[in-house]
């Protein structure tokens, strides 16, 4: 078994019975909770907003991953901590100013995340690297989840970990399944995020188990 952080998306989740659902991850192992927020304009979807974050808050002890697809998100950042937000990633390729928000983020207290989407490259974001706690590393394009693991994306992971700190956390997310899950883990991922392998299987469990 090794130590990897595994953060279920709730975005595979049934929406109608969420507490529930919740429920199932986290009894089954779960480390941290991930949570999609999208906008309709950094990504073509509207998911999750802030009243939802408050009330997943009040029935979870789960740390809550809030991944932030939106643009403009250092609008929201005060309203998710508020809300209850452990980690907040932000995506590089929809902020100005990358060092602002990531003061502002860890300003709270919290962890800070930034995510890079397919077609960035990992040379544009190494001198953040010391600044960050988290790195996310997308695996399919964001906006929905179910998609096809690229396996392009995986060979940023060792690019990144060789200038990162060992606190550095590198999370990736789209496509996770056992055998994709291995091969970020090779390559030095140390948190998975998973949707549709972990809510669409018969035993939660044992998926979750399986990752690690
Ligand atoms: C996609 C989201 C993912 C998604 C992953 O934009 O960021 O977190 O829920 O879902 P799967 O694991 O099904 O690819
Ligand atoms: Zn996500």
């Amino acid at each position: 078994m090794s130590n990897v952080i595994i953060s279920p998306s709730i975005l595979s989740a049934d929406f109608a019975n969420l507490q529930r659902d919740i429920e199932r991850v986290e009894h089954a192992g779960a480390d941290w909770l991930h949570i999609d927020v999208m906008d309709g304009h950094f990504v073509k979807n509207i998911t999750i907003g802030v009243p939802v974050v408050k009330a997943i808050r009040k029935i979870t002890k789960l740390p809550l991953d809030v991944h932030l697809m939106i643009e403009n998100p250092e609008n929201y950042v005060k309203a998710f901590i508020e809300a209850g937000a452990d980690i907040v990633t932000f995506h590089y390729e929809a902020v100005n100013d990358v060092n602002s928000i990531i003061e502002l983020i860890k300003s709270y207290g919290i962890k800070a995340g930034m995510s890079i989407k397919p077609r960035t490259s990992p040379e544009k974001i190494l001198d953040f690297l010391p600044k960050l706690d988290l790195i996310l590393i997308m695996t399919v394009e964001p906006g929905f989840g179910g998609q096809s693991f690229l396996y392009d994306c995986a060979e940023k992971i060792p690019v990144i970990k060789k200038y990162a700190n060992e606190n550095l956390i590198i999370q990736v997310d789209g496509g996770i399944n056992p055998q994709t899950a291995k091969i970020c883990t090779r390559y030095g991922a140390n948190s998975l995020v998973a949707g549709n392998y972990v809510y669409k299987s018969d035993n939660i469990k044992s998926a979750i188990q399986s990752l690690r």
